[in-house]
């Protein structure tokens, strides 16, 4: 006699790729270890993110660009231990990806040794080739357009990005460029509602956003931030979910609802 138990079914490129075509919002949320992995995976959440963010909320550090590939390993290899279901993303630290060369080692690394079904990298056009290249040897990418916390140096600071025409119009144009190159998903960070909902619109693959506003395809926020224990304060796009729902499990099922019906974001949490 066999016994047979219920896996709950794999979130894949694909799936979520039907997500956006059905009007499905994607709900996401970082994580860096495998107790909040499962607690996550068990509320619901599609797709997790180890964030390079860690840098800054594991870490205390005041940047992510001292994050290495190594450290990313550590951690992804612990959140693909604590998921059954959610998609696992990893992160291309700093200076992890500057030729396809080197990009197809780190990414080969995080999906062999840490089970990662995406990587993500921030960039525009200049980052097409690297995508192209990754995708071309079957490793799914989310690239990472508006502000790209790695050249925060470049930018002087966390700042919303797009806000002027021709901003908005480059950033457009390298969304279409990446999808072209074989990008499979969009992270839009800090970006006007307007111009998100433009990109999400001009998009096949799915755009999720973080202070991007409610008309992308769904949402992705810092783990710590929900839960109000990030150092400092909340950012404008976040929201404590713990303090109402009491637990940390009832705050990630909260967030998960609120993706899910189109109640989060509020008109408080975007930029214009
Ligand atoms: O590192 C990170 O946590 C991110 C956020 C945009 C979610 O990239």
């Amino acid at each position: 006699m066999s016994i047979q138990t219920q896996q709950p079914q794999k979130v894949t490129v694909p799936g979520l790729q039907a997500q956006k075509q059905t009007g499905k919002k994607i709900a996401c949320l970082t994580a860096y270890d495998a107790s909040f992995a499962h607690i996550l995976d068990r509320a619901g959440i599609d797709a997790v993110l180890v964030g390079d963010s860690l840098g800054m909320v594991v870490q205390g550090r005041q940047t992510t660009l001292p994050v290495t590939v190594d450290e990313m390993l550590y951690h992804s290899k612990a959140v693909s231990r604590g998921l059954e279901r959610a998609m696992l993303i990893v992160d291309m630290p700093y200076l992890s990806y500057t030729t396809p060369k080197q990009a197809l080692a780190h990414a080969g690394r995080f999906m062999k040794q840490a089970n990662a079904q995406m990587v993500k990298l921030e960039g525009g056009a200049e980052q097409a080739e690297i995508v192209a290249s990754l995708a071309r040897n079957g490793i799914p990418v989310c690239a990472h357009l508006g502000l790209q916390p790695q050249r925060v140096h470049k930018l002087g600071g966390y700042h919303v990005q797009g806000r002027d025409q021709r901003a908005a119009e480059v950033m457009l144009e390298e969304a279409q460029q990446l999808e072209q190159a074989g990008a499979d998903m969009m992270l839009l960070e800090c970006v006007p509602q307007s111009l998100a909902a433009q990109i999400t619109a001009a998009l096949t693959i799915p755009v999720i956003g973080i202070g991007a506003g409610a008309a992308c395809d769904g949402q992705i926020l810092v783990l710590y931030d929900i839960l109000g224990i990030s150092i400092g304060r909340i950012p404008k796009f976040s929201q404590d979910f713990l303090t109402e729902a009491g637990s940390v499990a009832g705050a990630v099922e909260a967030y998960v609802a609120a993706v899910k019906s189109g109640t989060f974001p509020g008109k408080q949490h975007v930029f214009s």
